[in-house]
């Protein structure tokens, strides 16, 4: 098999709606946070049933508008998973608090709950659960956990715009969720995120922080019967989402149930090409009710049945024209994270065996049934010798 272009693991779907609408934007003047931004957070409150929904600059600023509210004092931990970018430890330090992190389920590479119960102390202010590759935490479980020790829940959704859980999409239920729409997630605005809150009150201290502690929509600002007074009530952040990302939201937003449909159909055509296959353990969904939104598709390398590593894998495969990503590597074990907090090598076994066998395979809307095959093919080649 000869590729003549390279097929990514990810790209993002791009279509002359979200051209013309960008172009809209370039040409109407307004670039920054305004009238676009508006239209796309209403659409993104109708498609969560949500009336407290904000754009974000990045899941991460989300992440740290998030973790804000909950007025962290020295030594207050936020219980997270050791599976995860490191954007989900990074902010709970930037919002002063400690990250405490338990292993994962080695079947749904999400935190595991029974893990995250014997975490608790004194004191723990949250709980920070990642729907890991678009496969949902149990959200009835997770949250019985937080109601009865009254913690918040900050749920980590940048994998997961588009997941169901038992019938509920993410973001339409809970307390705190936080999105990305960074070009490899599920759809895009280039860099952005978006943040949903169960309380006005959570939302508004998020918006005043979101843009420097400003007490009012910079939008109105500059508006013709706007005022350009302002006061500042906090020594805020510049979180905003500008107008030419929302010219992309607004279409994609639109787009996403179709590529959360061709993912599924991509995921299961993996499965059924590899189901037979003992050099891979393949990835599977919760035992639950729920619709996997399919971010990435992590199949785990039993190296006892591979001839080549898995470093191998991902760099050989680059020879056939194909990229294969990886998430991620376990949290504890940078260097930050050991010196900060003592973590080692064997803390959370499972993380780290994830770490050292998976690879993420090429896996977007517009791939073709023909791109799916050349990855099945190269890694036949690869792993099986024909
Ligand atoms: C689990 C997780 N959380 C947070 C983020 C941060 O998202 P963003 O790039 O939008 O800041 C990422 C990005 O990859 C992620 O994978």
């Amino acid at each position: 098999m000869t590729r003549t272009t390279f097929l990514p693991f990810a790209k993002p779907t791009i279509t002359d709606k979200e051209l013309n609408e960008v172009r809209d934007c370039l040409e109407s003047g307004w670039l920054t946070t305004g009238p676009r931004v508006e239209k796309f957070e209403a659409a993104l409150k109708a498609y969560f049933g949500r009336d407290h929904v904000m754009t974000v600059s990045s899941a991460t600023a989300g992440l740290h508008l998030a973790l804000l509210t909950l007025n962290l004092q020295p030594g207050d931990e936020v219980i997270t998973t050791a599976m995860t970018f490191v954007a989900t430890l990074n902010t709970i330090e930037h919002a002063g608090g400690r990250p405490v992190l338990v292993d994962i389920d080695p079947n749904t590479y999400n935190m595991d709950l029974n893990q995250v119960e014997r975490a608790i102390t004194p004191r723990t202010k949250a709980i920070m659960p990642v729907h890991y590759a678009g496969a949902p935490v149990d959200l009835d479980d997770l949250y019985a956990l937080a109601d009865k020790h009254n913690l918040t829940v900050i749920e980590d959704c940048a994998h997961a715009i588009g997941t169901e859980c038992k019938g509920k999409r993410l973001g339409s239920t809970g307390h705190i969720q936080v999105f990305s729409f960074h070009p490899n997630k599920n759809m895009t605005t280039g860099e952005g995120g978006c943040i949903v809150s169960h309380t006005k009150e959570a939302l508004d201290h998020m918006k005043i922080f979101r843009f420097h502690g400003i007490s009012k929509d910079s939008f109105n600002r500059f508006a013709k019967d706007g005022s350009p007074f302002y006061d500042v009530v906090a020594p805020g952040f510049k979180y905003n989402m500008m107008d030419i990302q929302a010219a992309l939201g607004i279409h994609q937003l639109a787009a996403l149930d179709g590529f959360i449909d061709r993912r599924n159909v991509l995921a299961r055509q993996y499965h059924a090409a590899f189901k037979d296959w003992d050099v891979f353990t393949l990835p599977q969904g919760p035992d639950f009710d729920h619709l996997h939104a399919w971010h990435l598709y992590i199949p785990l390398l039993n190296a006892d049945k591979s001839p080549v590593s898995r470093d191998t894998l991902l760099a050989r495969i680059k020879d056939y024209n194909i990229g294969l990503g990886f998430h991620y590597q376990a949290c504890h074990l940078f260097t930050y994270y050991k010196n900060a907090y003592g973590y080692k090598e064997g803390d959370f076994p499972h993380a780290e065996n994830f770490a050292q066998r998976a690879m993420s395979l090429p896996l977007f809307p517009t791939m073709t049934d023909a791109d799916q095959q050349d990855v099945i093919d190269a890694l036949q080649i690869i792993l099986k010798g024909s």
